[in-house]
């Protein structure tokens, strides 16, 4: 049977199947039952640094359970130390903020707590005309500086989509301390009642067509720096697993699947991943991995501009009358 072991952040997960962050990874039975289901590794959702501020000493015991969204600093301290005693596999907690300050003393909080690794997500929609994009970037770096010297915890960095120069941008990230690029986060754009006159908050689940944004960047940077490389959005189906894999991809994550089919939904998944590696010979995910990076592919230039106008040629001209 094909071996799914592969190397995030230095640790060894049993599968490349991981739960990103969200509503399924804060309680112990969503965290029990993807462990049941096979997933390699959980990532909890997010502590804000919104919610640091109002950060009281110790662990508040018993307090796992409500550890959800806004619970506070002690809770999520309380849910990482439950679910390192109730798991076999890597807990990954999870940090998410925009500034330098605040983190250090609790970084090393969530070490104590048990946390396999750190990711870290900075969220940070810049509407300030005169703040330019290398000060976005450099301010990016900052927050990365900061948590990297606060904490010996493997850290990974889960990245907005929108640099104007992503591969250089994953090299500064490298350079100051990240081990891993979860690729990448999803950004909920609010949208607006038209007839409340309202600007409304809109979360809308994901699907494997937005899958293409974190394949194409996995595939460029696949092997570019020494770096784990997660895919995150629009990981849905088997094919999609497989698609960020050879791309490059040491972890294909998952929250939309799982959210909308539940944890066993990992179950087949892995399953469909095993019988296709059989299908084509692959024995290790090392075999196959980055088979469809930029590197490994005849024609690189297929991810960058040079596709543009073969894309575009590609659509069907609209028949007559339309
Ligand atoms: C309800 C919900 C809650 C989420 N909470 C967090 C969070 O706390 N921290 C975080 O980094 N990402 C969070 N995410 C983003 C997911 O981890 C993931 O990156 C995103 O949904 C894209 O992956 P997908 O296409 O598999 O859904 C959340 C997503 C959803 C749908």
């Amino acid at each position: 049977m094909a071996d799914l072991r592969t190397r995030y952040l230095g640790m060894e997960l049993r599968s490349p199947l991981v739960a990103s962050s969200s509503p399924l990874t804060g309680s112990l039975d969503g965290l029990r039952r993807l462990e049941a289901a096979g997933a390699g590794a959980v990532v909890l959702p997010s502590l804000f640094e919104e919610e640091l501020a109002e950060t009281g000493p110790g662990v508040a015991a018993g307090a796992a359970d409500q550890a959800g969204y806004g619970a506070g600093p002690d809770a999520y301290l309380s849910l990482v130390a439950e679910a390192r005693k109730t798991l076999e596999i890597p807990v990954v907690a999870s940090l998410n903020g925009v500034s330098r300050g605040g983190w250090s003393s609790y970084a090393s909080r969530l070490e104590e707590a048990g946390a396999s690794a750190l990711e870290l997500n900075v969220y940070y929609v810049s509407s300030r005309p005169g703040l330019s994009g290398s000060d976005v970037e450099w301010h990016y770096l900052d927050v990365v500086r900061a948590v990297r010297r606060a904490t010996r915890l493997p850290l990974a960095v889960k990245l907005s989509p929108y640099f104007s120069a992503m591969a250089n941008m994953a090299g500064q990230l490298v350079e100051v301390g990240a081990d891993g690029l979860v690729l990448f986060n999803r950004f909920y754009q609010p949208d607006l009642d038209i007839e409340a006159m309202e600007v409304l908050p809109a979360l809308e689940l994901s699907s494997s067509v937005e899958l293409r944004l974190p394949l194409r960047w996995i595939a460029i940077l696949h092997r570019r720096h020494r770096v784990s490389l997660a895919a995150s959005t629009g990981v849905h189906t088997a094919v999609d697993v497989l698609k960020v894999l050879l791309a490059g991809a040491d972890v294909a994550m998952m929250t939309s699947a799982l959210l909308r089919n539940g944890p066993d939904h990992l179950r087949p998944l892995e399953t469909q991943v095993r019988d296709w590696m059989d299908r084509h010979g692959f024995d290790t995910l090392e075999q196959l991995r980055g088979r469809l990076s930029q590197r490994s592919v005849p024609d690189p230039a297929a991810f960058e501009r040079s596709n543009y106008i073969k894309t575009l040629a590609s659509h069907p001209a609209p028949g007559p009358g339309r």
